[in-house]
This record gives C-alpha cells, structure tokens and sequence, in this order.
C-alpha cells in the first residue's frame, strides 16, 4: 500500500508539496479539488449555487474515486470534516498533515479570493483553524511543521519517511 494523502488547512502548501513529492518519488499526483473542478465546476461556483453540503458530497466522491499505488493524493482542507473521508484514508494509505500556524497562513492566503470558507472575516477563520488543527491531529500518521520549511525540503522529509510504508 504505497498511498500518501497530504492533509493540512488552506494554504499550508499541500499541492506544491505533492507535486515535490511527486518528482522526487517518481509517483502520480493527484489533486482532488483540481479533480472536483474537472469533474463538476469551479469550486467558488459549486458553493455559491450549490452550498458546503453538495460540495462535501463531491469532494467524497472524488476521494472514493482515486486509488492506486504510489501515489501523492493533495487534499482540500476541509476533507477531515467528514470523518467518512479519514476511515477511507486512514484505511489505503498514509495521511501526512502539512501543519502551518494561523499566522503565516493569514499571510500567505492575505490577497485570495477563491476560497469560499476563507473570506469570512478573521474570527470565522480563526474559529476553522483552531476546529481543524485537532481533526488534522486525530486524522493523520504523521504530522510536519512547514512555518519554516521549503516545500523541498518537506518533500525531502516526507520521501524519507515513505522508505517505511510497504
Ligand atoms: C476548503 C479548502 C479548499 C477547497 C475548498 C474548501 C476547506 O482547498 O477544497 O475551498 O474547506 O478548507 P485547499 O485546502 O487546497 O485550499
């Protein structure tokens, strides 16, 4: 079972970091809110007309839908609301969290526009970091800091520790 799931709240740097993995393993990436866009729309689009609820369905959909060996699978940050999702990853793979402070996430996300459930104003957005750092915690196998890390380096780190998945 070589399947790596990165976990992590918005803008912790799970694609780039997938895709870094991705290269240095030579294994597939995927990225299920790029997969969501393919299959279903813009994301921005699906909660305006649809709500949270059919975008959460979707996005279980998708995560049901991509299996296989070596492969980096990036989430979107709200997979670990449906504890469904997390037996599901918990069950075919490793699940990585790429953990960053609210601080240099609010830095880094400080101009974006296209995260429906980041443009709520900095209460809500505190309240949704502090709600999901514990799901991150109780979701993954390992957790990594990436405040002070390139995303080479994590790949680097995450890379070592895939010589122990079998
Ligand atoms: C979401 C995070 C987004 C995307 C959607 C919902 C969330 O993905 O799936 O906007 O609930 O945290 P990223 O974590 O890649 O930004």
């Amino acid at each position: 079972m070589r399947c790596i799931y990165l976990i992590g709240f918005m803008g912790s740097g799970k694609t780039t970091v997938a895709k870094e993995t991705g290269q240095l393993l030579g294994w597939r990436v995927i990225d299920l809110d790029q997969e969501i866009e393919e299959r279903f729309g813009r994301i921005s689009d699906i909660f305006k007309r649809k709500g949270e609820h059919a975008f959460r369905c979707f996005e279980s959909e998708v995560l049901e839908a991509v299996r296989g060996d070596d492969i980096i699978v990036s989430t979107g940050g709200g997979i670990v609301e449906n504890k469904k999702n997390v037996d599901y990853m918990n069950y075919n793979g490793y699940v990585i969290h790429l953990q960053a402070s609210f601080k240099e996430i609010s830095k880094r996300l400080k101009n974006d526009t296209d995260r429906p459930l980041w443009n709520n104003g900095q209460k809500k957005q505190r309240e949704l970091y502090t709600k999901r750092l514990s799901l991150y915690h109780q979701a993954a196998h390992f957790n990594l800091s990436t405040d002070c890390q390139t995303p080479e380096e994590i790949a680097c780190q995450i890379a070592k520790l895939s010589k122990s998945f079998e």
